[in-house]
């Protein structure tokens, strides 16, 4: 029995390793699939920023109005934009892929699960660190995706970021390539301070975080209940055992 329960102890551990993530992003966020107002904020700024390129096929607008408590006519009114669009359709935008791929050079992806291929560290700083290169075509660039064929599209709330250099010694010429230049910051400010940017940032993430697995909203409320049940049931069942024994021993 004693063996057992060691082969069992052990088959546990790689579970405890499976929580720690390996990122080397400058950025980190913790999703918060408990704050329906930072999940609402996030949708809000995802179908006014991101829908008209990115789709969330495997997500309809009423499995979201409903996981996040937002309801219908709100959704209808405030969040779809499209006239092609209903209630229960699935987050899809009008370009086609192939237009899309030659209009910016690489078709933008669908976001559903792009928070379990990169992690939401990865999301979170990618949003954080696009800065000002007019060497390249969108006239930015991308700090954790070299060359990247998205626009700035949050310029308008982050403002314009640059790399600069604080180190005075480095601020004329030859700055390039110079690592004590590469800190980002807004030289042109935008409609958000820097704070109220990264809080948006974050919404936005943190939604989806939750787009990714909606079920976990679920899974986390049920979890707890479920333990529960199983504890009850446990302590039912032991005294059943002990009732059918006891004529026997
Ligand atoms: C004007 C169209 C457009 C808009 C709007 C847009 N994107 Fe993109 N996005 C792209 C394109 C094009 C790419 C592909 C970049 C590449 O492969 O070089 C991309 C790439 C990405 C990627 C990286 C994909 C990867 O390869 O890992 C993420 C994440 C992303 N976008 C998130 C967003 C978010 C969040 C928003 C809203 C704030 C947004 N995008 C708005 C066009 C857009």
């Amino acid at each position: 029995m004693k063996k057992q329960l060691f082969a069992l102890l052990f088959a546990l551990v790689p579970l405890t390793g499976m929580a720690a993530t390996s990122s080397d992003v400058p950025y980190s966020m913790t999703p918060d699939l408990e704050d329906k107002a930072s999940l609402q904020n996030g949708m809000k700024l995802y179908v006014n920023y991101c829908l008209g390129c990115h789709s969330l096929e495997y997500q309809r607008f009423s499995r979201a109005a409903s996981d996040l408590g937002m309801p219908q006519d709100l959704v209808e009114e405030n969040l779809i934009f499209s006239s092609d669009l209903l209630f229960n359709d699935q987050m899809e935008i009008a370009m086609e892929e192939e237009d899309a791929a030659n209009w910016f050079g690489a078709a933008p992806p669908d976001l559903t699960l792009h928070n379990r291929l990169r992690g939401s560290d990865w999301i979170y700083s990618y949003l954080l660190t696009f800065y000002k290169d007019d060497e390249q075509p969108t006239g930015v660039n991308n700090k954790v995706f070299d060359m990247v064929a998205m626009p700035n599209v949050l310029e308008p709330l982050q403002g314009v970021q640059e790399k600069v250099c604080p180190d005075a010694e480095h601020q004329n010429g030859e700055a390039e390539g110079d690592a004590s230049c590469s800190v980002l910051q807004v030289t042109e400010p935008g409609q958000m301070s820097p704070d109220e940017f990264e809080e948006a940032v974050y919404d936005l993430t943190n939604f989806l975080a939750y787009v990714g697995e909606p079920s976990k909203l679920q899974a986390n409320t049920l979890g707890p209940k479920v333990l529960i049940f199983i504890f009850i049931f446990g302590v039912i069942a032991y005294l059943l055992k002990r009732e059918y024994w006891r004529d026997i021993h």
